[in-house]
């Protein structure tokens, strides 16, 4: 399977946070922002390095600087929005594209409603954001968006994944690897994950 768990003790702890039902919107907020820029030191862990010479106030030496491709954060919205100041705290310089999807809550079937991607998209290495990955809708639907645009290096980084997600990520996109912080039990007969912590939009927006 191509997931990868992301276990740090300062993420788990903030993660319980948000699952309790009594923290409000301004907790859960700052608490995705401060686990989205967690996650995305540890999924930039393995990113390449060159050496470039630069001159310190005392000497001349070799000193090393990110060598690979310029990064994209892609928010899936609403709730992939939670996450975005988060990873651009971290990478400030990377380029921000939006994908608009809402899952129809009949049919659990993503919606898309808007996209805009950075004109160079086949050239970054492309991050989609989304707290949640429920039945993998919604992620997988973007995630053949950003293709069809000319991605060709992709990560989806989420909070919390179903494990019903991740397979269908998995199947549908085995090229991209997921980073999430939790694969929960299931998803119940509504499509929410269990235990979960609710429905991810309506905490970070205030709008249940
Ligand atoms: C939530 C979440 C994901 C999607 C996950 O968005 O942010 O995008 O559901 O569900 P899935 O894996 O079953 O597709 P929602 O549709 O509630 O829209 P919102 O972000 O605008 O609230
Ligand atoms: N979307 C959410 O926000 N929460 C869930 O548990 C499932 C889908």
């Amino acid at each position: 399977m191509n997931v990868h768990l992301i276990e740090h003790p300062l993420i788990q702890h903030k993660l319980t946070l948000m699952r309790k039902k009594e923290t409000g919107t301004k907790d859960f907020r700052e608490l995705l922002e401060e686990i989205a820029m967690l996650m995305a030191y540890e999924i930039t862990r393995d990113f390449p390095l060159m050496e470039v010479e630069i001159e310190t106030p005392l000497t001349k030496c070799r000193a090393k600087v990110l060598a690979g491709k310029k990064v994209g954060v892609v928010p899936i919205l609403r709730a992939g929005l939670g996450m975005l100041n988060g990873v651009m705290n971290l990478i400030p310089a990377a380029k921000v594209g939006h994908i608009g999807l809402y899952r129809d809550p009949e049919t659990l079937k993503p919606v898309e409603y808007y996209c805009k991607l950075p004109g160079d998209v086949g050239e970054r290495a492309i991050i989609a954001v989304d707290p949640m990955l429920a039945t993998g809708g919604s992620a997988s639907a973007a995630l053949t968006l950003l293709k069809e645009k000319g991605a060709k290096s992709i990560t989806l980084m989420c909070l919390v994944a179903a494990p019903e997600g991740v397979k269908v990520i998995n199947e549908d996109h085995p090229d991209i690897p997921i980073y999430t912080a939790s694969i929960d039990e299931k998803l119940n007969e509504k499509g929410y994950i269990m235990p979960g912590l609710g429905d991810a939009g309506d905490r970070i927006f205030g709008t249940m």
